[in-house]
């Protein structure tokens, strides 16, 4: 049953050729999102494996990490921390730097968005590279949160992303490409 409903999530994304740039197979998820059928099952999906875990906090990823983010942290029964580009977030925060393709970019977290020894879920759309994610699992760190597992609509496996995350931690993607 899992793995039908992982086909019908993969039919409803669509991949745009050459953007933003040549060269990049865009991972278009407006269509599934427009689909009522393949939204619900995205939300049960992502939730299921950390379903029970007592997860205090899902960390969601600017900006496409919140468009599921916040719904996967109340089918958890957590709470929700944006961790956004830098800045965005009003009060103080903490950054980290990856890098980028050409340079380097930033991203934020408020200083007291979790308490020591939370545990988190790390959420974004997409893993490529895996240098949003990481980024954003240092933030958690730096906090003193737990980063219990990460969770992913479609991870590209040819980049490796999962080896710039921490050592030892479950991934969780619907779609491994
Ligand atoms: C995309 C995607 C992930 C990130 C993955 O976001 O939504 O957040 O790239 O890439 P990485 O694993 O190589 O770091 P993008 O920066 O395009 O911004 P957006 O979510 O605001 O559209
Ligand atoms: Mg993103």
């Amino acid at each position: 049953v899992e793995q039908s409903i992982r086909e019908f999530i993969g039919e409803t994304i669509r991949t745009i050729p050459d953007f933003p740039k040549e060269g990049i197979q865009f991972k278009d998820i407006t269509t599934l999102l427009q689909d009522k059928r393949a939204l619900e099952l995205t939300s049960y999906m992502l939730a299921q494996p950390y379903r029970h875990k007592n997860i205090d906090y899902v960390v969601g990823l600017e900006s496409r990490g919140f468009l599921f983010g916040t719904n996967l942290a109340q089918d958890l029964n957590a709470g929700f921390v944006p961790v956004r580009k830098p800045g965005k977030l009003p009060a103080k925060t903490l950054s980290e730097s990856y890098e980028l393709e050409y340079g380097e970019d930033h991203m934020e977290i408020h200083e007291d968005a979790l308490f020591e020894g939370a545990k988190v879920i790390i959420h974004d759309d997409l893993i490529a590279t895996g240098g949003t994610a990481s980024a954003a699992s240092k933030l958690v760190q730096r906090l003193g949160g737990e980063v219990i597992g990460y969770s992913f609509i479609i991870e590209l496996s040819f980049l490796n992303g999962r080896e710039h995350l921490i050592p030892n931690t479950p991934v969780e993607s619907i779609l491994i490409e």
